[in-house]
């Protein structure tokens, strides 16, 4: 099977300067799906680019290679360019002459903006061209709004005419409720002929593949457009504008939670609030609470409990870590049974061992903090090493940046640093050392040993009346 994808358009009605196969669904292009669909079935499989070709190209490689592995993605991907954008049957022109002298019997077209499609439908389709030897088929659905698609025109019989474009229809024509999908299967044969033969004479000055249907029927090749019914019309639902997407990707997502529920048992609490991009992967039953995004190369394994309002991207959380309300989570790690939050802020090269702990207002940044380690409310932890089990207290904060250089902060095992220190690095404080409440530790302090730095406190009795008494008679 040869696949052709049609990705060459800029897609005007998005409104942006983006090519629009790229705008995002589930944290891919949304001409991944289509591109997924032929990745399944076609041993090979030509994308027509050009507006933005390689940016296009680079993408859809990257999306290609992540799925199938770089190897069948130079074997099996081809990309050729569509100078200029005359229209979805030029471009498939362009397809064929990549194609060359190709032995395959048949043919899929797919547009490039069908975020949803699966290559279930796709297969099917193709089945239905060959069993029924039919030189072109495509698929079709009933639409309540028809606008803006191309109409399925059939005669008196039920028989397909032809396909008509919005901007060419009658007000007539306009009122069919039939669409084609721009989802297509062709004999190879008919497909070139065919091509000869489009003109551009209509509204918008392109040629249109669409007009392979009424080509067939003059022919009088066999040519038909199957009508899908029931969830499966969800496949041909095509993104022309960003609410279009927009509600493709509410579709995306109900289906990709309803398989992570299914495959690992995950629990979502309020599903539809939450967001999961596709490229993040599941080891089993995990519980995800209300409003939570989970994005990028993320890994949840078995028994992780996010309360909710979380957002974790690029990141992995191990067995049964706990993530508490509203924390901020990004290229980092957190271990085993480990506890985040509530609102803690893991920035980038974090990486928490087993059965830490993180609390409320905490904020970490290149920090590695061992086993069993604690800062439970209030810190920023920048470059720093905390070793096993030691405690680092409230509002304790590593001063790792002169405004010049960043320094690393060295805390060794079962050290206990008091609330309210400042760590000014570099700096090393040993294993078993204690940091006494209020201390601005800027030298080393070795094993076992007590750093305390901080003014000595005074109390003079009845001072207080006096004082006050002072004020008042100003
Ligand atoms: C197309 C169909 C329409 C169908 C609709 C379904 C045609 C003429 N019309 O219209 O019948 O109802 O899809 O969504 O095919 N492209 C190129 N080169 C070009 C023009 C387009 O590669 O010169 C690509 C686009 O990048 C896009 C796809 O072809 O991925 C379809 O183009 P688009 O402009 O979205 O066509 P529609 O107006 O949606
Ligand atoms: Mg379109």
């Amino acid at each position: 099977m040869i696949g052709i994808l049609l990705a060459a358009g800029r897609g005007t009605r998005m409104k942006s300067e983006d090519p629009k196969v790229l705008f995002p669904i589930g944290g891919a292009p949304m001409a991944a799906a289509p591109l997924r669909a032929l990745g399944d079935i076609c041993q090979k499989i030509v994308v027509v680019v050009g507006y933005q070709a390689e940016r296009v190209e680079a993408e859809l490689r990257e999306v290609f290679a992540s799925e199938f592995g770089s190897e069948l993605a130079r074997e099996k991907l081809h990309f050729v360019l569509q100078k200029e954008q005359r229209g979805t049957g030029d471009a498939v022109r362009v397809a064929m002459a990549e194609l060359g002298s190709a032995k395959e019997s048949s043919v899929v077209v797919l547009n490039g903006d069908l975020p949803l499609v699966r290559a279930g439908i796709v297969k099917k389709m193709v089945q239905e061209l060959e069993t029924r030897k039919l030189h072109s088929l495509c698929l079709s659905s009933l639409v309540m709004d028809p606008s803006g698609l191309g109409r399925i025109v059939r005669d008196a019989r039920g028989v397909v005419e032809r396909i008509c474009e919005e901007a060419d229809a009658t007000a007539d024509l306009k009122t069919i409720k039939e669409v084609n999908s721009g989802i297509y299967a062709f004999n190879m044969e008919f497909l070139k002929s065919g091509l000869a033969e489009l003109r551009s004479e209509n509204k918008q000055n392109e040629f249109y593949l669409t007009d392979l249907i009424g080509i067939a029927r003059d022919k009088r090749r066999a040519t038909d457009a199957l009508v899908i019914t029931g969830e499966d019309t969800e496949d041909l639902i095509g993104a022309n504008s960003t609410w279009e997407l927009a509600r493709a990707d509410q579709i995306d997502q109900a289906r990709w939670k309803r398989a992570l529920c299914e495959s690992f048992g995950v629990l979502f609490v309020a599903a539809d609030s939450s967001y999961v991009e596709r490229s993040v992967r599941f080891t089993g039953a995990a519980k995800i609470g209300p409003g939570t995004f989970l994005g990028g190369r993320s890994e949840i394994s078995r028994g992780v409990v996010i309360e909710g309002q979380a957002r974790v991207l690029n990141s992995k959380l191990a067995e049964a870590a706990q993530i508490k309300w509203g924390s901020v989570i990004t290229d980092s790690l957190v271990g085993a049974r480990a506890s985040v939050g509530p609102m803690a802020h893991l920035r980038p090269e974090t990486e928490l061992k087993e059965d830490v702990k993180v609390g409320n207002f905490v904020e970490t940044k290149k920090t590695v903090m061992h086993r069993g380690s604690k800062a439970s409310h209030l810190s920023y932890l920048g470059d720093a090493e905390v070793g096993e089990e030691s405690n680092i207290g409230c509002g304790t904060i590593t001063c790792n940046y002169d405004g010049v250089n960043k320094h690393k902060t060295l805390i060794g095992k079962r050290v206990f640093v008091g609330s309210d220190s400042q760590i000014v690095a570099p700096v090393k404080i040993a294993d078993g050392a204690y940091v006494a409440t209020g201390t601005t530790v800027t030298r080393d302090v070795p094993a076992d040993a007590l750093a305390i730095g901080r003014a000595r406190m005074e109390v003079k009795e009845g001072y207080a009346k006096r004082l006050l008494g002072m004020k008042s008679k100003k």
